[in-house]
């Protein structure tokens, strides 16, 4: 569909609007008088979230690529049917391939004055199974109000029982990340993916950062708190459906490998990951639907 019929179809005077963003994505902003938020068709990826009389929460690298086929870098990926790198085929791509290619639009809806939702979905087809042989339909929602929810659903269509590990990975603005501390992941065990060890180490006190991090906190439910005194703002992120919570920031040397994060983008970005991974993944039984979703507000 193009610009001008998903206007005609779903847009919404003031409140809900189709266009073409960066490399000629389709792009939808909802707006709000709590905020704004904008959304790309491409990976259903969430690119702005803006409460009003706030400073933009989610990070976007200003050197990411825009393009069907490639991801892109900041704002909130949706990782499935595999989180990370392929357990078996280290070819297949990073993460999963829905963040990779467009989604459809199933509805905009405005449910009050103060709170607009869409739904956007993706099913398995034939280019799909030659990479993961199962069946599934996904449904990114994302209601803007007070916060910003985004929730992943997957229905396994299919007829027989497969696990999935699955993410909304999340990259959030902060001021400086060596002086930004994360909250709410005391006592949580951690896998350290730095290291050449499977052994799990236990969090003490909140997260700080001096080096490169790249942790799955399994077995945590837990929210999360991004307190930001550059800011002077705390950044709340909740969660249901999720068990692993992956924190993650580059650092100098990874963020000068990576072509498509600027050399010194790094101290401005964090990665809070709503997740199930590892041994968090989810098995969903045919007909059955798993529901995994964060939800992110901005506290002083
Ligand atoms: C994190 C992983 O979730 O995503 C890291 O834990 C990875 O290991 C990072 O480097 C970025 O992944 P990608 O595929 O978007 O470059």
């Amino acid at each position: 569909m193009n610009i001008d019929a998903l206007n005609g179809k779903y847009g919404i005077a003031g409140a809900a609007r189709f266009f073409h963003g960066k490399g000629d994505l389709e792009m939808l902003e909802l707006t709000t008088p709590k905020g704004s938020c904008e959304l790309a068709l491409h990976g259903a990826h969430v690119t702005a979230y803006t409460p009003a009389d706030e400073e933009p929460v989610i990070w976007m690298s200003q050197h990411s690529e825009y393009a069907d086929g490639k991801p892109i870098r900041g704002g909130i990926p949706v990782c499935f049917p595999w989180f990370g790198v392929h357990e078996t085929d280290a070819s297949l791509p990073s993460h999963g391939y829905v963040r990779l290619s467009s989604w459809r639009v199933e509805s905009v809806t405005r449910e009050s004055a103060d709170r607009i939702a869409a739904t956007l979905s993706t099913e398995s087809h034939v280019s799909t199974r030659s990479m993961w042989p199962h069946e599934f339909g996904a449904q990114l929602s994302v209601t803007l109000g007070d916060s910003l929810s985004v929730a992943l659903s997957v229905t396994n269509t299919g007829e027989a029982s497969y696990a999935i590990t699955e993410a909304l990975h999340t990259y959030f603005a902060v001021s400086d990340i060596r002086f930004v501390t994360l909250e709410g992941l005391e006592g949580a065990s951690y896998l350290d993916k730095l290291l050449e060890t499977d052994e799990p180490f236990v969090q003490r006190g909140s997260v700080q950062f001096t080096a490169e991090t790249d942790r799955p906190y399994l077995d945590t439910d837990a929210t999360c708190i991004i307190d930001d005194p550059g800011k002077q703002r705390k950044i709340r992120i909740e969660k249901s459906g999720s068990l692993t919570t992956v924190v993650w920031n580059p650092w100098i040397a990874k963020a000068r490998r990576m072509d498509d994060l600027g050399d010194d983008e790094w101290t401005g970005m964090l990665c809070v990951e709503t997740a199930n991974a590892l041994s968090n993944a989810v098995t969903i039984e045919p007909g059955e639907t798993h529901t995994m979703a964060t939800t992110i507000s901005v506290e002083h």
